[in-house]
Formats: structure tokens, sequence, C-alpha cells
């Protein structure tokens, strides 16, 4: 569920048509709709409110400050993973009590602004990591908080790069070390680790890898509890998967919640959840404009504006983002966005980019309805993991990032320049 829809034959996000933003800020841009952000927010924490859960979304995801600031204010909580993710979840006014803070390698710096800034937990991911904290906690004269990040061991059936909760992955600690490690570290000074903590992978499209993690971690906690182990809280992570493809590709989160509300409605525990892309995944279109068109050999090449420098998911992980034009003509006109169904009179292209590399492309083999130089295009399902994943690659200047509500629109963070290009570096 989105508010981009097609009206009077073009795209609009929300109250403003696509093509004015691009004709007034330039192409290629990425366009969120606030209210999409809102709306998917507040679905998570509908879902799972029996258990009265704390959300805290995935900076990582897309951290801009206008985006995060729209959530703080809707009081969701953020789930940081370096001091940057930190510092920009504090700039717009996130509540460091609603901050917990992941990441298999956290630096002595990133640790000590974390205990300094008061936030609520760090996920620990090993035994090395533990020990650091409380020396660093006790240098400080403070007690930092954590929890210990398990790994479960269950296939979240996704992507082998985005997968983190199988045996051999490097995050957490295996599950049937977590006793031993609640032991061994049950007296630390400056420490208390009062919580457990899993991340399975993402985008997870089934139900049932979070079933069988959830049911694995409740009999940790119930074995840790007859050990005389306080078990406070239980965060689940995130991985909760959108629609790239289809309207009806991903479960809504409301599937998630039908099936673990029930495991952990009266558990003496509170419940954290750390959606990203779920919150701000639809909420974002990447606009790009053709800039030719060309043949080679078999294959249709439709050139334009934006490359895998501004959205490295399709060359990444192989990624479908659905690709459509922002005005196309009556019989091309989809007002559901179903990938399924073939234009009229279309043909099969690759959507590629200007960078020198051949895996620069956002669509591969893809049916389209035929565009011309000019032609704006929308890449849906751009708003997680696209600018946060984008680079300065071939000295490609970082594109503008637009914020619609309603019916008006503002930059939220200008294009870079080439002086920005090379502000940092010294002759
Ligand atoms: N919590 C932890 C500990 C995580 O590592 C992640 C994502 C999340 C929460 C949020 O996951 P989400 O709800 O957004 O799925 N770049 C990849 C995704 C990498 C995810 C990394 N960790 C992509 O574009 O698909």
């Amino acid at each position: 569920m989105d508010f981009f829809n097609y009206k009077n034959g073009e795209l609009f996000c929300e109250g403003v048509p696509a093509a004015k933003i691009a004709a007034e800020v330039g192409t290629a841009c990425y366009v969120y709709s606030k209210a999409t952000l809102l709306h998917h927010y507040r679905q998570v924490a509908d879902s799972f409110k029996e258990l009265n859960p704390t959300v805290c979304y995935s900076v990582k995801s897309n951290g801009n400050i206008n985006l995060c600031k729209v959530l703080a204010e809707a009081g969701c909580g953020f789930d940081v993973t370096s001091g940057g993710e930190l510092f920009r979840a504090l700039a717009a006014g996130g509540d460091p009590k609603k901050m917990i803070y992941a990441g298999v390698g956290k630096t002595d710096d990133e640790i000590r602004d974390a205990i300094n800034v008061g936030i609520a937990a760090f996920n620990i991911e090993s035994e090395a990591e533990i020990e650091n904290i409380d020396r660093i906690a006790g240098e400080m004269g403070k007690k930092a908080i954590g929890a210990l990040r398990v790994n479960p061991d269950v296939d979240a059936k996704t992507h082998a790069k985005t997968t983190t909760g199988r045996k051999g992955n490097k995050f957490g600690v295996d599950i049937d070390r977590a006793e031993t490690f609640f032991e061994t570290y049950r007296n630390l000074k400056n420490l208390h680790v009062g919580g457990i903590h899993i991340h399975i992978g993402s985008p997870v499209y089934e139900v049932q890898p979070y079933i069988d993690a959830v049911a694995k971690v409740i009999e940790l906690i119930d074995t840790l509890t007859g050990r005389g182990h306080k078990i406070e809280w239980l965060d689940l992570g995130g991985g909760f998967a959108v629609n790239y493809k289809t309207p009806d590709q991903a479960l809504p989160v409301t599937e998630h919640a039908k099936a673990l509300v029930p495991m952990l409605k009266g558990k003496p525990y509170k419940i954290a959840l750390e959606p990203g892309r779920y919150i701000s995944g639809n909420s974002g279109i990447l606009l790009t404009k053709v800039l030719y068109r060309k043949v080679s050999g078999p294959k249709n090449f439709v050139i334009v504006d934006a490359g895998m420098n501004d959205l490295i998911r399709p060359t990444l992980y192989e990624s479908y983002h659905h690709v459509w034009p922002v005005k196309p003509d009556a019989k091309n006109l989809f007002p559901d966005r179903n990938a399924d169904r073939l234009p009229v009179d279309g043909e099969v292209v690759d959507v590629v980019g200007p960078i020198c590399e051949s895996g620069d492309y956002l669509a591969k083999d893809r049916s389209l309805p035929k565009t011309q130089r000019g032609d704006l295009l929308a890449v849906f399902t751009a708003g997680a993991y696209g600018f946060a994943m984008s680079s300065n690659y071939n000295n490609r200047p970082r594109i503008a990032e637009v914020l619609v509500d309603g019916s008006t629109y503002k930059i939220i963070r200008r294009r870079e320049t080439y002086e920005d290009l090379v502000a940092a570096e010294r002759i």
C-alpha cells in the first residue's frame, strides 16, 4: 500500500505530480511520501499493539533526518548500527531511551558515545564485545545496558547476502551457547544484560522463519529464567518484506503479527521490533529520465540518468524493482501497477545507467511501454536501501531527496555538487 498513484494519466506522489517534481528539482531524484511512511509505521505498531511493543525504525534502511523526524514525532524509536546513525537519530529528535544499537563491530568511540547519550540498550554480538562494553562503561563510571543477540539458526529464505540467522553467519552468539554466555557474564559490574535480540534476515517473505526463531528464543528465555536470569525484553529484529514485484508478493505485517502475538502475549517481558524496509520501502520512488535508446546485438537498452551508484539493489542482490513511465499512454495506464500485466505495444528492454560497468542496470529484460528521450520513469519501492546505499562512484554527485506531504513537497537533501565531490580532499 502506498500513496503513489496514477491519476489523469500521470503518476502522483500524494497530491503532487511526479513530473512537476522532476521539472523543478531535476532528475534523477528520490521522492518520498510522508503519508506512506506514517501508514507503515502505524501498521506495525497497531498490528502488535496487544504486546505494546517499542518500534525501533532501522535507520540503515533510510536515514534522512527528515524521515527520522517524522517517525520520531509519531513516537517511533530507532535501531542504529553506527556512530553516524546514532548522530542522525539524535539530530532527528529521537529519544535515546528508545534507541538500540546493533552491529558486530562497534568501535570504542561508538560505544562511548552511545553510553554517554544514554541509549536504551546495546544488542551484543559476541563474548569479546560484551567484555569491551563492560570495560568501557567501567572507565566511564557508568552502567551500560544490553541484550544478547542470539543466532537462532533458522533459514529466513532470503538472499544469501542478507540472511543473518543461520549457523555460520557472523551475527550474534549461537543459541546453544547463550546459556553459558549468561552464566559467564552473570555478575558484570558495569553492564546489565537484560534482553534477548534476534534478527533473522531481510527481506523475509514468510512467517514460518519468525515462528521458528521465536519458539526457540521463548524456550531459551524459559531456561534462562529457570536459572535465575531476569529477561526483561525480547527484541524480534526487523526483516518484514515489501511488495517489489506484485501487489500481494509480501505478507502484510498484520499476518506476521497474527502468528507471533499469540506466542508472546502474557509473557513477562517487553517486546521490541526493528523494521526498516517495511516502513521506508514503499514510501519512496526513484525518479529518472531517459537519456538515450540504443540497440546492441539482440538487446534494446533504455539508458537513464540514474545508475547503480544511486540504486545498487538490482545488481547487488538481483532485486526486482517495478519500473513504469510517469506518463504512460492511456492503454498502458495500470492504476494497480500490477507487474504481471504486460504493456500493450510494449518492448523488452534493459533499463541501464551511465556507469562504466555492465552490472549497471535498474531492470533487465523488462516489458515496458515504448519510451523515448526525455520520458520520465519511476522505479518503485526504492525508499529502503536506495539512497542509503548510494555512492559517488564514477564521480556522480549523489541525487536529491524530496519529501511530499499532501499537496506540497520539500527538498530534504539537495543534489550534491562537483565541489561536494572533492570537499574532503586535501592537495
Ligand atoms: N535489525 C538488524 C539488526 C538489521 O541488521 C537489519 C537490517 C534490520 C533490523 C532492518 O531490516 P529490515 O526491516 O529493513 O528488513 N541492503 C539490503 C538489506 C540489508 C539489511 C541489513 N540489516 C537490501 O537492500 O535488501
